[in-house]
């Protein structure tokens, strides 16, 4: 048995594309256990830049299942472009791809309800994609899951009942007439394209374990962004954590073999939310321009800051993490000095864990650390001993401050611009 879990350890946005990318070569299937459609994840593919929203990162090997688990929510008319982009590519879905038959739609109200919400009371700067509303939905036992969808009778009565329950919220906002009307006529087309995807997925994944294949299960967003254990209200509405597996794939905790988390080497939030080591500086508009810290999903320029130890740690804590890939290491190349957060500081008492007050987390000042500069080449250095000393330093630094060994570092956008620093661990 093979099971490793690949997730986000900050607010998402860590590269957790391209790693996928880089270990789902080793893997038979690669499984989306959470999130929608707000993910973005960047690969690159013939030499250019890719983004896939919904699909599993490891569909460019032509060889791999890719599923989507009962926790994720799918937007159909999304799915349907990114099985159209990838069929220009000539990466063909069909037979390898499925989704479960409990994953909750994404419809054209929840997305509506997304847009609604954003413009009052408090803004999350979500992505507008429908996913708090959809997850509602699911917890309040009126969503419509991919199941239901494919039983004309079963849509169309959960349809009326959907639009009465949400008539308060969207009077006057649309037409809602119009908007079942559309829905119906559509619907032929959805439930079609659907139909050859849907699949027990818990159980496929059940007979690969037990077939000892190498399942990799595949975060969307980070821990800071987990409905739980996030900067609510300032997260997403589902579990990107380790346990977020066991529900959200049906996959017992005892299958589950390994964790490795993704972090960046600096830090970036999109969206609304406290946020300690954000920047405004020089230093702030260098990562962004560096990184190329814009939203893959919405375009947004992301927030950055100082790699902020506290956060992570508490992703390491409550992800049991052993290892990590510490990502983007080559954007910090340029700069003089680097700090790192160690610790919050509000009204004189400082917080080492992680707080969960929302005054806290809004009014906290970071404590830092300062080092200096890398002062040499990040880029292109194909292992540890290579690196500038002062780079060295700063990783070996970093472990100490999480608790995790820093096993990968990624330093460039190719899959394989990657060190590997413990040559010794099998990742399946
Ligand atoms: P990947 O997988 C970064 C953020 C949104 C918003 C909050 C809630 O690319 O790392 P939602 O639309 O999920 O209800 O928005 O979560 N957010 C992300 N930020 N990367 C993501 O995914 C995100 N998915 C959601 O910006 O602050
Ligand atoms: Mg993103």
């Amino acid at each position: 048995m093979s099971t490793l879990i690949v997730l986000g350890m900050q607010w998402g946005d860590e590269g957790k594309g391209k790693v996928v990318h880089y270990l789902s070569k080793q893997a038979d299937y690669i499984v989306r256990y959470q999130g929608g459609n707000n993910a973005g994840h960047t690969l690159i593919f013939e030499d250019k830049p890719f983004v896939l929203h919904l699909i599993p990162s490891g569909i460019l090997f032509p060889e791999k299942y890719c599923l989507i688990a009962n926790g994720v929510v799918v937007d159909l008319e999304s799915l349907k472009e990114e099985v159209n982009v990838l069929a220009k590519k000539k990466i063909v879905v069909k037979d390898r791809f499925f989704i479960s038959e409990q994953a909750h739609i994404i419809l054209p109200y929840h997305k509506i309800i997304d847009g609604i919400l954003e413009d009052r009371s408090v803004k999350i700067g979500t992505t507008k994609k429908g996913i708090g509303p959809a997850y509602t939905d699911k917890v309040k036992r009126v969503g419509i899951r991919s199941i239901d969808y494919l039983e004309r009778d079963v849509f169309e009565d959960l349809l009326e009942e959907n639009l009465i329950e949400k008539a308060a919220i969207l009077e006057g906002k649309i037409d809602i007439s119009n908007l079942k009307k559309k829905m119906l006529e559509d619907y032929n087309e959805f439930s079609e394209f659907l139909r050859p995807f849907v699949a027990n997925t818990s159980l496929m994944i059940e007979e690969a374990i037990n077939g000892n294949k190498k399942i990799l299960f595949e975060s969307a967003q980070g821990t800071l962004l987990d409905l739980d254990f996030g900067t609510y209200p300032f997260v997403t509405s589902s579990n990107p954590i380790a346990g977020g597996v066991c529900s959200g794939a049906g996959v017992g905790p005892t299958k589950i073999n390994s964790v490795l988390g993704v972090v960046k080497a600096y830090t970036t939030r999109v969206g609304e939310g406290p946020f300690a080591v954000e920047l405004f500086d020089e230093v702030g508009d260098y990562l962004r321009e560096k990184g190329g810290e814009y939203g893959a999903t919405t375009g947004r320029p992301r927030r950055c800051g100082w790699f902020d130890s506290v956060g992570v740690r508490h992703s390491v804590r409550v992800n049991d993490i052993k290892h990590l890939i510490l990502t983007k290491l080559d954007c910090m190349e340029d700069l003089d000095k680097i700090k790192i957060c160690v610790a919050y500081k509000y009204k004189n008492k400082i917080y080492k864990e992680f707080p969960a007050s929302r005054t806290i987390q809004k009014y906290a000042e970071p404590v830092y650390e300062e080092m200096p500069g890398f002062n040499g080449r990040v880029k292109d250095v194909m292992n540890f001993e290579s690196l500038p000393i002062n780079a060295q330093k700063y990783i070996k630094h970093l472990e100490e401050l999480v608790g995790a060994s820093i096993d990968l570092v990624s330093i460039g956008r190719k899959r394989e611009e990657i060190i590997e620093i413990n040559k010794d661990i099998s990742w399946f």
